[in-house]
C-alpha cells in the first residue's frame, strides 16, 4: 500500500511562476503524463531540505499542467516563490478526496487563498454544464489574483465589489441564488459558519478543510478532525479521508 502511495511522486518541471496578487504567487508545473485530478485535491511539494513536503489545492489542471496558487508564509513557501521556469520540483499527488460533484444547483464560496480549489471546481462545473455561482471574499482588491473567472466578490475594506466578510452575505446569496448544495474552502472560521447557515437552511453543504500535515498520506495521524459516522464521534485525517468533508459530519469546534 505504501509503496502505491510512493508511485505518485514525480519529479515536475515548473514552466510558469508569477507573482498574480499584492501577496500571491501561481505556479504552474508540467507532468511528465496526464493523470486524473478532482477538484478539491491537492499535491505536496518538497522544499529542498524541508522534512515536511508542504500541501498546496491544486488551482487548474490541463492536460499535463498543473497550476498552484500560493501564499508565502514560512520556509516552505519562499523556497517555492525561489523557483524559477526549468527549475525540477519533487511532488507528490494527487491526494486526498476531493469534491463529490452532484449535478445540483451550486454556490460556490471561497476566502482568501481558499479561493484556489474552488476556482478548479468552478472549472468543472462549467465543463459539466452545471448551474453555479461562484462567489469570493478577499481583504482588499489587490489581493485578488490576476484572471480569475469570479461572480461576486467581497472585500473586507470595500476597495472592489460588495464591502464586507463574504459571511455577512451568505444568507443574501442562498436567498437570491437558491442552491441545492454549497461548496466552500477558507478559513475554518469561514467553513465552520457557512455549514452551519447551510444546515439552517436544509441545503447539502462539502467543505475543503485545512491541517498542518507531515505525511500527507493518512499514516502519522497528525492531521485528525472528529467527525460524527453512525452516531459515533470517530477521528478522521484531513489528508487522506479528505479533506473535502460534509459540513454535517464536521464536529466543529
Ligand atoms: C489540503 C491543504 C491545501 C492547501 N492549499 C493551499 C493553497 O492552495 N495555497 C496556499 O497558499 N496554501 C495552501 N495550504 C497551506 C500551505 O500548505 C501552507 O501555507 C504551507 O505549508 C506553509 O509552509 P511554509 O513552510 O511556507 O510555512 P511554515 O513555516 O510551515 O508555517 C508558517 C505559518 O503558516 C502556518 N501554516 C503552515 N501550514 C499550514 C496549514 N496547512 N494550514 C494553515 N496554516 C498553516 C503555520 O502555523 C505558521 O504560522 C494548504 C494546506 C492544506 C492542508
Ligand atoms: S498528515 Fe499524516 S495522517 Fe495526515
Amino acid at each position: 500500500m505504501i509503496q502505491e502511495k510512493i508511485k505518485k511522486i514525480y519529479k515536475v518541471k515548473v514552466s510558469r511562476i508569477e507573482k498574480v496578487s499584492s501577496n500571491s504567487h501561481l505556479i504552474e508545473i508540467d507532468l511528465p503524463f496526464e493523470i486524473d485530478i478532482k477538484a478539491g485535491q491537492f499535491i505536496s511539494i518538497y522544499c529542498n531540505g524541508l522534512t515536511l513536503r508542504r500541501p498546496f489545492s491544486v488551482y487548474y489542471h490541463s492536460g499535463n499542467k498543473i497550476g498552484i496558487l500560493f501564499k508565502e508564509r514560512g520556509k516552505g513557501t519562499s523556497y517555492i516563490k525561489s523557483l524559477r521556469t526549468g527549475d525540477l520540483i519533487d511532488i507528490t499527488g494527487p491526494l486526498g478526496n476531493g469534491f463529490n460533484i452532484k449535478n445540483k444547483k451550486s454556490l460556490l464560496i471561497g476566502a482568501g487563498i481558499g479561493v484556489a480549489p474552488m476556482a478548479f471546481l468552478k472549472s468543472e462545473l462549467d465543463k459539466r454544464g452545471i448551474e453555479n455561482l461562484f462567489a469570493c471574499g478577499f481583504l482588499n482588491k489587490n489581493e485578488i489574483p490576476n484572471n480569475i473567472n469570479i461572480d461576486k466578490i467581497y472585500t473586507d475594506d470595500g476597495s472592489y465589489g460588495e464591502t464586507g466578510s463574504v459571511l455577512n452575505y451568505t444568507e443574501r446569496l442562498i436567498n437570491q441564488f437558491k442552491p441545492e448544495i454549497i461548496y466552500t474552502c477558507g478559513p475554518y472560521i469561514v467553513l465552520k459558519t457557512i455549514a452551519k447557515t447551510a444546515q439552517e437552511y436544509g441545503i447539502e453543504v462539502q467543505v475543503a478543510m485545512e491541517k498542518v500535515m507531515a505525511c500527507g498520506i493518512g499514516i502519522c495521524r497528525g492531521c485528525v478532525i472528529d467527525v460524527k459516522k453512525e452516531g459515533k464521534i470517530v477521528n478522521a485525517t484531513v489528508c487522506k479521508d479528505g479533506p473535502v468533508f460534509s459540513g454535517s459530519e464536521v464536529v466543529w469546534q
